[in-house]
């Protein structure tokens, strides 16, 4: 049977970038044969608009069964004053914790055509392809105790900073996993200098690392020094696993070291699956950007990259996914560019849709 697909278009630009994977996934069937079962249902906002809620139990059943989900973005400020409990953001929080992703991957990768675009000066970003994977589920965004309590005449806020072994033994073994995939090379970023939680950290990575991934290259450094060598020189890692609050950081400076919002992919990987590959869900870095939004001026390539991702971690398609990374490449290459790409005046930018064609067109050449 055909691999699956379930497409969760959201709220804001996300239908509109979405509509150009489509065109992707078209190609695919008709010049490659392959081909997909695709779905698509609804979440965030939308989902609420139809069902009250931003994401039904059909849809997270569907979720479930699928070999890999893609998601546009979800949010709006029609929905800023809903409640809590059914702002748009709670869907696809619902999502990554009942498929239980607990590997997030956030490649930072630098085309040569946008260098120009990087934070950082040209030689040191140029070329630049590292993959940084944060914990996803656990770690001091959940840990318990957690709360703000009076203690005596003023308020304290607390929060818990709390691994278990295995929570890190299973992001550890992705890691490994990616870097045999890749170059090679983990480095592990935590403090293990200052806290209880970090040398765990430390303790376990290396245990799976010399039991079962012996073959890969293992560094550790402390997470500030990590920020630090980020900055200076990005080309000396390859993959760097850390937790879930370092992850948020070093993800977000990692992703500046490369240009635009508009073009950074991500994959959400939980436990393997019975066909031996882990459940996934792929969504654009950025949101749903309410400012741009039905304007055909979104930058679609976050997105299509977020299929390449899956192309490669779900479908097994790694030479396909190249082939798409490389269309990108071109189209930016040839000056094919949406406004968030531009810093010249007096240069029209291509739409939406233009965009998606000139990849397409792209592929095609290919
Ligand atoms: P945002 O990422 O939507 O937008 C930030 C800025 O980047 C805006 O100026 C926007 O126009 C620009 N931008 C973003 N994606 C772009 C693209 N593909 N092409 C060109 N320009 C692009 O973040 P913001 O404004 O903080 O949030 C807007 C809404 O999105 C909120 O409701 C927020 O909660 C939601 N959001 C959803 C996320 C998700 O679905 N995973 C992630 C982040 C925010
Ligand atoms: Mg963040």
């Amino acid at each position: 049977s055909n691999p699956s697909l379930l497409i969760l278009p959201g709220d804001g630009i996300g239908p509109e970038v979405m509509a150009e994977v489509r065109k992707i996934i078209t190609w695919f069937g008709d010049k490659r044969g392959i081909t997909f079962d695709v779905s698509e249902d609804l979440v965030g906002g939308c989902a609420y608009d139809a069902h009250g809620v931003p994401l039904t139990d059909e849809t997270m059943a569907k979720a479930q069964e699928v070999d890999a989900v893609l998601l546009g973005a979800v949010g709006g400020p029609k929905y800023d004053s809903l409640d809590f409990s059914v702002k748009p953001e709670r869907g696809l929080l619902r999502l990554r914790k009942e498929m239980d992703l607990f590997s997030n991957l956030r490649p930072a990768q630098c085309f040569d055509a946008l260098a120009d675009f990087s934070s950082l000066k040209k030689n040191v970003v140029a070329g630049l392809d590292i993959m940084i994977i944060r914990e996803l589920t656990s770690g001091v965004y959940f840990g318990e105790p957690r709360g703000i309590i009076r203690e005596g005449n003023e308020r304290v806020g607390i929060n818990t900073q709390r691994y278990t072994e295995s929570e890190i033994a299973r992001v550890a073994r992705s890691a490994f996993e990616m870097a045999r995939k890749r170059s090679n090379k983990v480095c592990s970023m935590e403090k293990a200098n200052v806290m209880e939680s970090g040398i765990l950290w430390r303790e376990v990575v290396q245990e799976i690392h010399d039991a079962e991934y012996p073959d890969v290259e293992l560094s550790h450094m402390y997470a500030d020094a990590g920020a630090m060598q980020l900055t200076r020189w990005p080309k000396q890692f390859d993959v760097i696993v850390t937790d879930n609050l370092f992850g948020d950081l070093l993800s977000d400076l990692a992703a500046m070291l490369t240009g635009s919002l508009g073009m950074l992919p991500s994959a959400s990987l939980g436990a393997p699956m019975a066909n031996g590959r882990p459940k996934a869900l792929y969504e654009p870095v950025h949101g749903s950007a309410p400012d741009i939004a039905g304007q055909e001026k979104a930058n679609p390539c976050a997105c299509i990259l977020s299929f390449a991702m899956a192309l490669r971690y779900s479908f097994d398609l790694g030479d396909e996914a190249t082939r798409l990374e490389a269309a990108v490449e071109k189209v930016l290459a040839d000056g094919v560019r949406t406004a968030d790409l531009l810093n010249e005046e007096g240069v029209t930018p291509a739409t939406t849709s233009q965009m998606g064609d000139a990849v397409v067109a792209a592929l095609d050449a290919s």
